[in-house]
């Protein structure tokens, strides 16, 4: 899914793209929930997710998030895709779930200008990691959404008026 919500301003749309490693989990699940927060206060915002593998090209997001996310009322719609050095172009701000995504995506950077497009999530003003669920029960899944919500709410907050 590239996901937008609308919200009439006229102004070019701020792009984000959430990045985990495979793009099943985390960073759709992230897409989402922006998504939602996005368009419920009406702020024009262009989103995407992407992986820094090629282990699930081409998959839906996985069982677990759709249910996890169908119980919010949060369709979790993708098809997992390999982040690219071309997307440092395509989007303004790009945020990688945890240090080793991180690190993936600044080896991954061409300029410094694409470098400083990428950071992390924060909560109370603190860098934070989304703990990787894959493999693990559903109750990670919803500890997952429910740092997604808080940190994708800070997020939108620190983005907005700067797109
Ligand atoms: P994600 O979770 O990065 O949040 O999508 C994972 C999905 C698949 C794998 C690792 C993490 N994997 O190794 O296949």
């Amino acid at each position: 899914m590239d996901a937008s919500a609308t919200g009439g301003s006229g102004l070019k749309p701020l792009r984000i793209c959430f990045v985990c490693l495979g793009n099943i989990c985390r960073s759709p699940a992230a897409e989402a929930v922006l998504a939602r927060l996005a368009a419920a206060d009406g702020l024009e915002v262009t989103i995407d997710s992407a992986g820094t593998s090629r282990y699930h090209l081409g998959e839906s997001p996985h069982e677990h998030t759709r249910t996890e996310g169908s119980r919010r009322g949060i369709a979790v719609e993708h098809m997992a895709r390999q982040f690219a050095a071309a997307d440092f172009d395509a989007f303004d701000v790009i945020v990688p779930m945890d240090r080793a995504n991180r690190r993936d995506l600044l080896h991954l950077a061409p300029t410094e200008a694409a470098r400083r497009k990428v950071r992390m999530l924060r909560v109370e003003g603190e860098d934070i990691e989304v703990p990787d669920p894959w493999g693990l029960a559903p109750a990670a899944y919803a500890d997952m959404f429910d740092l997604l919500e808080t940190a994708c709410r800070q997020l939108l907050t620190d983005v907005r008026g700067s797109g």
